[in-house]
């Protein structure tokens, strides 16, 4: 089992200009369309994760919706990226109905609960029966109901990735984004592998940037070492390049910033 998540850097226009504002928002069918392709033929068995890009993190900027609940108003912005994500997680599905797979979404507004920002409950079994029938879970980064002082949070597809991939022991977690990988040292030169000591010495990104309320690229990392130390292989990679998903889940080892399991 292998869980892959769509990054919103390659399925939306998330560094661009006119997605400052949440109205400017577009989800980048082609690119989707093509990725999703590579996970249909490769036959494996995938949870997929999809980013929010554009869709989210602009307004749960807007609503200062990452630290919780202050005032009422913000739950009119919760109920609007919960509303916009879910939205770019159904155009996704509609292109994996178009190619004949058999996707099926399952929304953390309403499966997750968290407890200060982390997740707390996720409805695994739900998980769990759809992949035992075959058919794909497909989850999101959205906002989700938080059991502690905050009422309300984040719930990163990051962390969606990290949570399953342990629930189901997954052999590899894929993170696809518009960036080859990981930068390291005042040359900013690609990390083909990354190791704890590498923490220190990772670069600003590359990438078209954008609204991010979750984190960036070091939280990545050490998202990313956590799920290597606890078994998953873990690789951050480039879906703007044709292949290097479908690559990476056949075992093979593309270009990208691979996280390995002790002893590898
Ligand atoms: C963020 O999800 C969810 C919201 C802002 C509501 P992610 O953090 O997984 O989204 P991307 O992939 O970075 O855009």
């Amino acid at each position: 089992m292998q869980v892959v998540k769509l990054g919103g850097s390659v399925i939306t226009n998330k560094g661009a200009a006119g997605s400052r504002r949440g109205a400017g928002a577009r989800f980048l069918p082609g690119v989707a369309r093509r990725l999703l392709r590579e996970v249909r033929d490769s036959r494996e068995e995938v949870i997929l994760v999809t980013g929010a890009g554009s869709f989210g993190h602009v307004l749960a900027d807007r609503f200062g919706l990452k630290d919780g609940f202050r005032e009422d108003r913000q739950w009119d912005g919760y109920c609007l990226v919960s509303r916009d994500v879910r939205r770019l997680n159904l155009m996704v599905l509609d292109e994996a109905l178009r190619l004949g797979m058999r996707p099926v979404s399952i929304p953390p507004s309403v499966a997750v609960l968290q407890a200060e920002g982390r997740i707390h409950y996720i409805d695994e079994g739900s998980f769990r029966r759809y992949l035992a029938n075959r058919l794909m879970p497909v989850t999101f980064g959205d906002v989700a109901l938080d059991l502690g002082r905050r009422r309300f949070s984040i719930c990163s597809g990051d962390a969606l990735v990290a949570h399953l991939s342990r629930l189901f022991n997954a052999e590899r977690a894929v993170f696809v984004s518009d960036v080859d990988g990981i930068l390291v040292g005042e040359r900013r030169s690609l990390a083909r592998e990354l190791s704890p000591p590498d923490l220190e010495r990772i670069a600003p990104p590359g990438g078209a940037g954008g609204k991010d309320v979750t984190g960036g690229i070091r939280a990545k990392a050490r998202l990313s070492l956590g799920l290597a130390a606890s078994g998953t292989e873990t690789v951050i990679l480039n879906g703007r390049r044709r292949g290097r998903l479908a690559d990476a889940l056949r075992g093979g080892s593309p270009v990208g910033t691979w996280f390995r399991r002790p002893g590898r």
